[in-house]
């Protein structure tokens, strides 16, 4: 098999679990067959596509070459200019203020914070949004028992969010076909079905739009910081990794892009034995109240690691408003401090 050959092969070949081929997902960069060696050089986004596409290559062509090497553009690194952003667009006038929940790393707990903020700011009396911004792995869906609706268009051709628990919600999850479509897009089509959730929502006027934030500090970050004016940023980390350079260089590209920092919150802080209500402190103690010190920005409030959080929030419950009072006031607290840090138009 020549390069060329090799190439239309690849074209034709399936991504697993669409309906699309390699070549209509336009995931393929440089291709060369060497004595019989192949090199196939792969444009996806994410490490997790890479390695699905990687697999399935491998799958069908491993037997046809002697060696089959398939690597990952490597893109190259942003430097630290972020242009206009201190005086970002305005794509969402009709928002008060926003809220970007954020984090340098995933796992953290991003969504469950923003799920729950933006409930604990309707239970105050406001009009709240929630935007799921992570649109490789979106899931505000699934934590507000959204995920089977599916969104429709209006009369006024604008997209009707999804409703649940008084907030509007929008996700790229309620317009795939199945929640598990897995999603493999470039950044740049990320960045402009965004700004089309920004724009052609009928989210009507919101007091508040909270924005969970895909993990770390990529196109979607900037996109969100440079076309929306972030009222306060929330960051949420868990205290084994506050220390870590991904919190250090999400706390720093905020700052330089003048972000304003609403605060930290440590997620999944302590445990207390259900059984004994004995605390046990796994990750060690005041990690956050320690990294909020160390970048001048005010500690929000901790959340314990708490069995009942995760399971409700898998079902679709949220704990600050189906758990119990204790779990309800670690939300609600940390809104109060949020107002208490932050300058809302309201
Ligand atoms: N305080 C907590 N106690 C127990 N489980 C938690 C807690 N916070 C979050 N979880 C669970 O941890 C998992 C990750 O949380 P979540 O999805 O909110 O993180 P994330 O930062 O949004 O992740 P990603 O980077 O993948 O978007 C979920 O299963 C969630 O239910
Ligand atoms: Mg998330």
């Amino acid at each position: 098999m020549n390069s060329n050959e090799l190439k239309n092969a690849l074209q034709s070949l399936k991504y697993p679990g669409v309906e699309r081929t390699i070549g209509e997902l336009k995931l393929l960069g440089e291709i060369k067959v060497v004595n019989n060696t192949a090199t196939i050089e792969l444009l996806t986004v994410s490490d997790e596509s890479y390695l699905n596409v990687k697999k399935i290559i491998e799958d069908n062509f491993s037997t046809d070459f002697d060696a089959l090497n398939i690597t990952k553009r490597n893109t190259a690194k942003k430097d630290m200019n972020y242009g206009n952003s201190a005086t970002p667009n305005n794509r969402a006038p009709y928002a008060k203020n926003i809220i970007a929940v954020t984090s340098g790393k995933g796992g953290v707990g991003k969504s469950t914070v923003s799920v729950n903020i933006a409930i604990a700011l309707a239970q105050k009396g406001y009009k709240v949004g929630i935007l799921d911004a992570d649109v490789y792995g979106p899931n505000i869906p699934r934590l507000t028992n959204t995920d089977l609706q599916r969104i429709a268009w209006d009369d006024n051709n604008k997209i009707i969010p999804a409703q649940n628990y008084g907030i509007k919600i929008m996700s790229v999850a309620l317009t795939t076909p199945t929640m598990d479509t897995p999603l493999v897009w470039r950044s740049s089509v990320a960045v402009n079905a965004l700004i089309q959730f920004l724009e052609d929502v009928a989210w009507g006027e919101l007091d508040f739009m909270v924005i969970d934030m895909p993990p770390g500090t990529g196109d979607v970050q900037l996109t969100i910081a440079q076309e929306l004016p972030i009222s306060a940023a929330v960051l949420v980390t868990t205290p084994q990794i506050v220390a870590t350079d991904d919190v250090s260089r999400a706390i720093m590209m905020f700052k330089d892009i003048h972000v304003k920092m609403a605060g930290v919150v440590e997620n999944m802080s302590y445990f207390v034995a259900p059984d004994t209500q004995i605390r046990y402190d796994i990750f060690g103690i005041g990690g956050g109240e320690r990294i909020a010190k160390k970048y001048e920005i005010p500690f929000l409030g901790a959340i314990p690691l708490d069995i009942q959080i995760r399971e409700a929030s898998d079902k679709g419950e949220p704990p600050v408003t189906l758990g119990n009072d204790t779990q309800k006031k670690y939300f609600q607290d940390i809104v109060e401090n949020i107002f208490k840090n932050s300058n809302f138009n309201l």
